[in-house]
């Protein structure tokens, strides 16, 4: 799946030592940008085949481990999708002020990539939005060590 990228249907949603994460508002859903040092070459040909195989896995990850430990209907599956260089560098320059200074030694390289699609867990599923709620929906990410 290609994505198509606007500015006005993507926010900045936060971000860690390994991913940037973007919402979308129209899908409710999010996109998770791998990551690089800043100082890092890029040789993207081998970059864009590695990165799909690494989301292939993680997929595969959910898909074979995480269902069945946590069960099939608390886990969601991530989608691959496809995203080109000029809409990594849109969303750069859209959401570079926001972001911590402690986190821009690391960076989102401009060329085209693969990255996994989320359901955006900030936002209601469709069976709950008919209730009332007050204030935003909270989300808490849960860490699993392997040892
Ligand atoms: N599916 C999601 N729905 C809503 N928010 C999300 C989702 N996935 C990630 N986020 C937000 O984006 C932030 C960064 O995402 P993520 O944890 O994947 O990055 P990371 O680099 O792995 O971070 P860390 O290594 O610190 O865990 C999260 O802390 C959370 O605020
Ligand atoms: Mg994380």
């Amino acid at each position: 799946m290609h994505l198509i990228i606007t500015p006005e249907n993507s926010s900045y949603r936060g971000e860690g030592n390994a991913g940037l994460v973007i919402s979308l508002k129209k899908e409710e859903k999010v996109i998770r940008l791998e990551k690089q040092n800043a100082s890092t070459e890029y040789e993207a040909a081998n970059c864009l085949e590695e990165q799909h195989q690494k989301c292939e896995n993680q997929i595969a990850m959910v898909k074979n481990v995480m269902k069945s430990l946590l069960g099939e209907n608390l886990v969601n599956c991530p989608t691959l999708v496809f995203i080109h260089k000029d809409d990594i560098k849109t969303l750069n320059n859209l959401f570079s002020s926001l972001r911590p200074k402690y986190r821009i030694h690391r960076i989102v390289k401009e060329e085209n990539s693969y990255v996994l699609m989320l359901p955006d867990y900030c936002t209601l599923p469709p069976d709950l939005k008919v209730y009332p709620s007050v204030g935003p929906v909270i989300s808490v990410e849960i860490k699993f060590l392997v040892a």
